[in-house]
């Protein structure tokens, strides 16, 4: 047997002139924005999951989860946001079955060219017994009233019986029966607590055709989670039984485990599309960037052995593999690396290029800075080609993303001093900017200089904030690489992540320290000020 994927490209191993069945497509949904961040220590806002969106956008997702309009009002207005700005793909809210719910949703999605109700409720007997509290015709009251609900506001609505997978396949199929009578047109059944195999789930979705044959006319979505590992293996099945929609998360984030990973199934597809007969509208060469970018912005690194996106993906260690490459790639890869967007660092500047040369390679990436934000981006490039030798399209990226983070509120670095010898313990200096606006320093002698710089950051703060997690990275390769730093810290048992990136390591991490810092502080006061939703989330 040889590889599926002899080409490369984006338009996917049948060539752009093979003839595709129109049925076989498979629709990506996308919910990085939704199941993705309700992973622990994730908050991004308003202004990080628009540019997410566009990044989805960019990179054809069918649909894109945004939110869970009815959790907070940050989630309401991003949500509207990307309805708003955000064009391409169905634009989609999530939501219980109750009217406030269903209203938020239409409220913050109506605003898209193409907007989606989804609304779930749970169908097993332990979800409806235990966690709802009430009984099976309950649940099903509900959902007739939901969708009818849904349907007024829309032509496009979801229903997801809730943690599907482990429900009574005779009873869930009555409960399909009524969303499709009230005018749904998809169903996705959940695998929520990742808990089911392939071939289970894909007979219960054979099953479920037999009992509802109007499923044949709607979508049928899978959606796994990867508790056991298996969630793209999962959703495969599900395909294979007749479904067509997939539901998945950058980088496989989402609630526990996560969710089935967009890269990993849009490249299963991609790559073995001759023996499957399946294929997506995904832009495969901007799989990298999403997955660099949510990466950073989430401060959920990509562990290096990740499957299509991990930094070892397409590295050959063994002498023998080596060899084997260099002679014809095929002999150890299945894919080509340039497919998912690697290995192309086409863009070059230098530290003699001007704002209007950073402005057009920006342009090109897909970034569009003006006024203010160019300034500032042309002000840390100029630093950064004052340093490096050469500046690339992957540390514009990491520069460009790392400035959009500076619209966090709550606390900002303004200097930094340390003073580091062999001979005593290193002493740190530091001044930030607090939530009211006002500055404020700390000083503190450290085990080493980044341990004196956070130890400082806590006494300006007054937060004693622990890290939990700290992680060094390059953007790129050599000895001037732009160091990245990822930081979790914890301010009264909640968790924030934070990145920062620049050419001096110390500089980076306490960047990322005071931003892991603000998403912490800020969790903790929500939580304390609207207290938690009043069932939990899927
Ligand atoms: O895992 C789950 O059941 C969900 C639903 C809301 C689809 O996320
Ligand atoms: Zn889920």
């Amino acid at each position: 047997m040889s590889n599926d994927d002899a080409s490369s490209g984006a338009a996917g191993p049948a060539g752009a002139g093979a003839t595709r069945d129109p049925a076989n497509r498979v629709l990506i949904f996308d919910t990085t924005l939704r199941d993705g961040e309700q992973s622990p220590g994730i908050s991004l806002n308003k202004q990080e999951k628009l540019e997410i969106a566009h990044q989805l956008a960019r990179l054809n997702v069918d649909v894109i989860e945004a939110g869970f309009p009815i959790t907070s009002p940050g989630d309401f207005e991003s949500v509207q946001a990307i309805a708003r700005e955000v064009e391409g793909p169905v634009i989609c809210g999530l939501a219980r079955t109750s009217k406030q719910d269903i209203e938020a949703a239409w409220n913050a999605v109506r605003d898209s060219e193409r907007p989606r109700i989804h609304t779930f409720i749970a169908t097993s007997d332990i979800h409806i017994e235990r966690k709802l509290q009430t009984t099976r015709e309950d649940v099903k009251g509900q959902v007739r009233a939901a969708v009818a609900q849904a349907r007024e506001y829309t032509e496009d609505v979801e229903f997801s019986p809730e943690d599907g997978s482990r429900s009574d396949v005779e009873y869930m199929a009555e409960v399909i029966q009524i969303a499709l009578d009230e005018g749904a047109t998809t169903i996705n059944v959940p695998d929520t607590v990742g808990y089911t195999m392939p071939r289970e789930y894909n007979a219960m979705f054979t099953e479920l055709y037999r009992l509802v044959p109007d499923l044949r006319k709607v979508v049928v979505s899978v959606h796994c989670h990867d508790d056991l590992g298996i969630a793209v293996a999962n959703s495969l099945a599900g395909l294979e039984a007749g479904c067509r929609q997939v539901e998945c998360a950058i980088n496989g984030i989402g609630e526990r485990a996560g969710n089935a990973s967009l890269e990993e199934t849009a490249m299963l597809l991609h790559t073995r599309e001759p023996s499957l007969g399946l294929w997506t509208g995904i832009e495969t060469t901007e799989i990298a960037r999403t997955s660099r970018l949510v990466s950073r912005l989430t401060g959920y690194q990509v562990q290096p052995n990740k499957a299509i996106v991990g930094r070892n993906a397409f590295a050959h260690e063994a002498g023998i593999h080596q060899d084997g490459v260099l002679k014809e790639r095929t002999t150890y890869e299945i894919m080509d690396a340039t497919t998912v967007g690697l290995r192309s660092n086409s863009i070059v500047l230098g530290k003699h290029s001007g704002r209007h040369a950073l402005s057009k390679a920006l342009e090109e990436m897909g970034f569009e800075l003006d006024g203010q934000a160019l300034n500032t981006a042309f002000k840390r490039f100029k630093e950064i080609a004052d340093r490096k030798k050469q500046v690339t399209a992957m540390d514009l990226e990491a520069l460009v993303t790392d400035e959009l983070r500076e619209e966090i509120s709550g606390y900002a670095l303004e200097w930094f001093e340390v003073e580091a010898s062999s001979l005593r313990p290193p002493h740190a200096r530091v001044s930030i900017t607090l939530p009211d606006g006002s500055s404020a320093t700390g000083s503190f002698m450290g085990d080493g200089p980044i341990d004196a710089v956070f130890q400082a950051i806590n006494a300006a703060s007054g937060m004693g904030a622990k890290l939990n997690d700290f992680t060094i990275g390059a953007v790129t390769e050599g000895q001037d690489a732009l160091g990245e730093v990822s930081i979790v810290v914890e301010v009264h048992g909640f968790t924030g992540a934070g990145q920062g990136v620049s050419t001096d390591i110390i500089d980076a991490a306490a960047r990322a320290y005071v931003r892991a810092l603000s998403v912490a502080v800020a969790r903790s006061q929500a939580d304390a000020a609207i207290g938690l939703p009043e069932t939990t989330t899927p």
